[in-house]
């Protein structure tokens, strides 16, 4: 009854500043921009206190804005990789198809070397070169292949934006008319090229006038939902509570969590899901305290190649993140540190997977295999 109150207290404060249902998602900071002079990155490292921009020029600054996190997610990841394909392309001096066959070669390598984990990138390489190996094969002049890998990835932007808008429409019949939900690290417009996947389904929701408010856990090392997620809540006015990793599992036990809701970095084949560090245990609180818990990715984040979740690599990034908190030292010299950036929640413990084309739920094994051959049979009608 408290609990009830204080949210409904939340929501008349927030509408009062602002009218839910007339804001422009829209209207968000594009995560990253084509430019004619490159690609531009908001520099997701200075967030929230600065909104500043990186301007990559070349495909190794893209590389390097990759890996450095200055855009992070998988979604924006995979598309900032194939921006970065197209923008080697688009500036090789190459004259002659054998040229720049070498050169597509090495620069898909620099860029499939930043990140190990989340399988878009490696999607975003791929749908890049599978256009420029096809118009080469039919010796294309370079101008027009270069105009064609632009023209795509910008195509890739927009869609990213148009199949999280649907994945946001199904998830949101899931969640509640009223509650709270939790999430993980940033599963938002900024880890996308806009709307977001989980934060996406809680965007998707509010615009339906489900009343809806967020914990967003802080996501050590870090700090994603610290910086991010609560940046990009509060900037749209949706009611967020922002809470220290080791604190879900107390609300969870006292019933203010309705539903859990994560984004994902690759989901194997049997629906075993790579995200963020921490996701595991949060899916084990959610199972343990019967509270749903919700992975929403879009398709191209399901990995049919990889059979089951103990095969996906796991990124381990440098200490420093661990050792440092806002650039200053927070352990003693000569402690050993461990930082896998990743996680695998295993499929026993998810209760649905949210994409663009659906719903997929247990067993996921034949339910992912199903909506993979709906694919496929809707990509051969359209292009028959
Ligand atoms: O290391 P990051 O910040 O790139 O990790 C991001 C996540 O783990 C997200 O939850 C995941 O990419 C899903 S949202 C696209």
């Amino acid at each position: 009854m408290g609990q009830q109150y204080l949210r409904t207290l939340k929501w008349q404060l927030c509408c009062a500043q602002r009218d839910i249902a007339a804001i422009n998602w829209d209207s968000m900071i594009p995560t990253l921009e084509w430019l004619p002079e490159g690609v531009n990155f908001l520099d997701q490292t200075r967030l929230p206190f600065e909104e500043t921009y990186v301007l990559a020029r070349d495909y190794n600054e893209v590389a390097r804005v990759i890996k450095d996190m200055v855009v992070r997610g998988a979604m924006a990841i995979g598309v900032s990789a194939a921006m970065g394909v197209a923008l080697g392309i688009d500036r090789s001096r190459a004259t002659t198809i054998q040229e720049l066959d070498k050169e597509v070669e090495h620069i898909c390598q620099t860029l499939a070397a930043t990140r190990p984990t989340a399988v878009n990138l490696f999607w975003g390489i791929a749908q890049i070169r599978n256009l420029y190996t096809g118009l080469a094969a039919r010796n294309t002049p370079i101008p027009e292949i270069k105009k064609a890998v632009v023209a795509l990835a910008n195509r890739l932007y927009d869609e990213d934006i148009a199949n999280l808008r649907r994945l946001g429409a199904f998830g949101a019949e899931l969640l509640p008319q009223e509650g709270t939900v939790l999430t993980h690290c940033n599963a938002g417009a900024l880890a996308a090229c806009g709307y977001g996947s989980a934060l996406g389904v809680i965007r998707a929701a509010v615009e339906r006038g489900q009343k809806i408010d967020v914990f967003a856990d802080e996501t050590r090392p870090f700090n994603q939902g610290t910086r991010l997620t609560a940046w990009e809540l509060v900037k749209d006015n949706i009611p967020t509570t922002l809470i220290c990793d080791n604190m879900a599992g107390y609300f969870m036990a006292k019933g203010r969590i309705a539903a859990v809701i994560v984004g994902a970095d690759r989901i194997a084949a049997n629906g075993d899901t790579a995200n963020k560090i921490g996701t595991y245990s949060l899916s084990i609180l959610a199972k343990e305290h019967n509270v749903p818990f919700y992975v929403a990715a879009p398709f191209n984040t399901i990995d049919l190649a990889t059979a089951s979740g103990d095969l996906i690599p796991i990124e381990q990034r440098a200490a420093r993140e661990v050792t440092h908190v806002g650039g200053v030292q927070v352990t003693p010299h000569g402690v050993q540190i461990e930082n896998p950036a990743f996680d695998v929640t295993p499929a026993k413990n998810i209760s649905a997977i949210i994409t663009e084309h659906g719903v997929l739920r247990a067993p996921f094994t034949e339910s992912i295999r199903g909506m993979a051959a709906a694919q496929d049979l809707n990509s051969e009608l359209v292009n028959a």
